[in-house]
């Protein structure tokens, strides 16, 4: 069960906030503690049917009755919808304002709801989904002890979650976390095409590297060594694993990993002047 219990309005029922809900209602959270609101109708039938949650197509309804509200629309739209609840919902500052949209900073939405709100900035990555996620979260001064605990409860429902210093904090974590899934599979998708290229069809090589990385993965949670200890318990001197790992060494595969979060970090922090 839940340690604390606030009402909870989600603004957009897209992939990330059904994933989030439907983390929460499986672990224990009140189904009628959850609202929703979103344009559109099949979203919410769907979460009506399978969650018996409270749904609406006014955002102003959901926003009013809840105590947390959670921005889930694209930063395209933040403005148009916040400034369409700070003109029609009373008592915003009483509320958390939590937003999972990419790149808007805490001075966007005091512009955009007043600059009385206690505003939470989180950052969840895709993997989220399918329950194994990973956030960053991020908290204005005024949010409360309580208030963070609340907002840790709701990730962790989807993943683990990691609270970070300052608004600079999530650019970082967004080219790690919330990209590294794609350089994984990128980097699957080359162990794939290598296997094929030796012989085998393309369904053996996918399990083969979907399941070596489930099970790398997990030794990689589950142990206290190092990444580089890890590594090198699977690498016996002068066997087939070292020749393997020469050849990524040569590549410079760490400086390639530099390069490549430093590039996103860069544009992500060029996306942030757009809003
Ligand atoms: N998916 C991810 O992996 C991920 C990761 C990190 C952060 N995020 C952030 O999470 C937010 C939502 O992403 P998503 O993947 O859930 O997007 P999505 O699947 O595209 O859903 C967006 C939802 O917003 C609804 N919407 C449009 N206009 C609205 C309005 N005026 N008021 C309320 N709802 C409105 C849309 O409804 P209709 O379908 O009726 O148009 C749609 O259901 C974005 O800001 C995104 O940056 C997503």
């Amino acid at each position: 069960m839940p340690n604390q219990v606030r009402k909870i309005g989600f603004i957009g029922a897209g992939n990330m906030p059904q994933s989030i809900i439907g983390g929460m209602i499986k672990g224990g959270f009140p189904a009628d503690a959850v609202l929703v609101s979103n344009p559109s109708r099949p979203k919410l039938d769907l979460l009506e049917e399978k969650y018996g949650l409270t749904t609406s197509q006014d955002n102003h309804e959901i926003a009013r009755q809840a105590d947390v509200i959670v921005l889930s629309v694209k930063p395209q739209l933040m403005r148009e919808v916040c400034e369409d609840l700070q003109a029609n919902v009373p008592d915003l500052a009483n509320k958390l304002i939590v937003t999972i949209a990419a790149g808007l900073r805490f001075a966007s939405y005091y512009e955009f709801l007043g600059d009385n709100i206690r505003v939470v900035r989180v950052m969840p990555n895709t993997p989220s989904l399918v329950g194994a996620g990973l956030s960053g979260l991020v908290a204005d001064s005024s949010v409360t002890d309580d208030d963070r605990e609340f907002v840790t409860q709701v990730f962790n429902f989807v993943g683990t979650t990691i609270w970070l210093e300052d608004e600079d904090g999530i650019d970082v974590l967004g080219a790690v976390a919330g990209s590294g899934p794609a350089y994984f599979f990128e980097f699957m998708h080359g162990l794939q095409r290598a296997a094929e290229e030796f012989g085998f069809d393309p369904e053996q090589a996918r399990l083969m590297v979907q399941q070596t990385a489930l099970g790398a993965a997990k030794m990689a949670c589950e142990s206290e060594l190092s990444f580089i200890d890890l590594r090198k318990q699977v690498t016996s001197k002068g066997g087939s694993t070292a020749k393997g790992i020469e050849a990524y060494q040569q590549a410079e595969l760490g400086e390639i990993s530099k390069r490549a979060v430093g590039a996103a970090v860069a544009r992500n922090q060029e996306m942030a002047k757009l809003f």
